[in-house]
């Protein structure tokens, strides 16, 4: 199975590239489902098709959904809430502090891709191409399974130590036992996804910009959050580039006084986004004339950006983190291009390292050789974090 994402501030391109991608799939023989996570959809518009919450059929080898990330969350995850709700309230807590303890935070984001993981596994699709909400929304929504499982493991540790020390009062507010079943297996469930989502040889993720400031600067940042939460991209497409940008026909301006002022534009964005995100493949996708609706001019787009090569092939793989022992040191090595050191907070609690990045903030579990010793010098090197760890200084005790 493979699982591909498209990201990318509003407006630059995404529908219409995550609609081609899938159409090309499909014409090349594979069972394809595009998704959309937006509240906003607009696939029904760019596949020219009525859409539902539920895979349709829209051509051959082609499903198209619109998933209602609010209904999935009310399905999914309403009842075990009202039931932590209730319990509470019953316990003596006021209504709005039941409610409030109820929320797991970003649960109705882990809804949303767990359906996406239901659908492509069970229903045997080769490919899934999600359309996605403008970067900011999409960012959040891939940084909570990870928020999630921090949140469910704490919680599953308090009950084991208020049920170890059965102290009455604290026993009394943690949710029973049927509902503590439930979030294990949702635990489990959020696990393999965040697996999944970060396995390169299943998920790629791909950015969308145009050859414009504004767009490339979000894209920029996004790189950054994608790496930081270990999700694999593979790519990105320069959207919108008009004819004489580049390839034949670029020695000579356009006549036109506007068209040649845009074309010049252009021109210095359309080389620094080919620079900039440099070792990604960038692929071009012209400008049209016309809006690309339904899947045929869609198909054709992909061939124009791809030509006869497989749309959904893995095309970059970078790499991952890394953990090297240098002398009695260890150097975890985590790819984090476009950034400055001065950017990056990082603090070390036991055996976990959070590191912050912006809004964004990752709990990287250490592996275990790590978690006893110090982390001592962080330094930035060929777009990666490098931090040395090494044993705590002994110092001696005078008596
Ligand atoms: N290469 C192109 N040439 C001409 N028009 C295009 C091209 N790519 C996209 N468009 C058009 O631009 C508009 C916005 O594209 P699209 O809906 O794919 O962007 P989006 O990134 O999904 O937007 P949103 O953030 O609102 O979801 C649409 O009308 C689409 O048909
Ligand atoms: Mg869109």
């Amino acid at each position: 199975m493979r699982l591909i994402l498209y990201l990318g501030k509003g407006g630059v391109g995404k529908t219409t590239l995550a609609s081609a991608t899938a159409a090309r799939a499909a014409q090349l023989g594979k069972r394809t489902l595009v998704v959309s996570t937006d509240l906003a959809h607009s696939l029904a518009d760019a596949l020219d098709k009525p859409l539902a919450s539920e895979p349709l059929q829209v051509g051959e080898n082609l499903w198209a959904q619109e998933i209602n990330v609010l209904e999935e969350m009310r399905a999914g995850w309403g009842k075990v809430q009202d039931y932590i709700t209730s319990t509470l309230k019953k316990q003596g807590a006021n209504e709005v502090a039941a409610e409030e303890m109820a929320l797991i935070p970003g649960m109705d984001e882990v809804v949303a891709l767990l359906n996406i993981h239901r659908q492509a596994s069970s229903n045997g699709f080769d490919v899934v191409v999600v359309d996605a909400a403008p970067t900011g929304e999409t960012v959040r929504l891939l940084s909570m399974p990870e928020t999630f499982l921090w949140y469910a493991n704490r919680l599953s540790g308090w009950r084991n130590v208020a049920f170890n020390a059965a102290k009455p009062l604290l026993k009394s507010f943690l949710p029973g036992v049927n509902v503590m079943e439930q979030l294990e297996k949702l635990n489990a469930q959020v696990a393999t996804l965040r697996a999944t989502l970060t396995d390169s040889s299943i998920s790629s993720y791909r950015l969308v910009v145009n050859p414009e400031k504004m767009v490339i600067k979000e894209a920029l940042r996004a790189e950054t959050y994608l790496t930081l939460y270990g999700y694999p991209i593979d790519g990105v497409i320069c959207n919108r580039v008009l004819p004489g940008v580049t390839g034949p026909g670029s020695e000579t301006p356009p006549q036109d006084p506007l068209l040649r002022d845009m074309v010049m534009q252009q021109r210095g964005y359309y080389q620094q986004i080919h620079q900039t995100f440099d070792p990604l493949p960038v692929w071009d996708a012209p400008y049209r004339s016309r809006e690309v609706i339904g899947a045929e001019a869609l198909a054709q787009l992909a061939t124009e950006i791809w030509g006869a090569e497989d749309p959904t092939k893995v095309f970059f793989q970078g790499s991952p983190q890394e953990l090297v022992k240098r002398g009695d040191q260890y150097v975890l090595r985590l790819p984090l291009p476009h950034i400055e050191l001065g950017k990056v907070i990082m603090t070390k609690k036991g055996d976990d390292l959070i590191v912050e990045v912006g809004n964004f903030k990752r709990d990287i579990a250490l592996p275990a050789v790590l978690a006893p010793l110090d982390a001592t010098v962080a330094r930035m090197s060929g777009g990666a974090l490098e931090i040395t760890f090494e044993a705590p200084a002994t110092s001696e005790v005078k008596r």
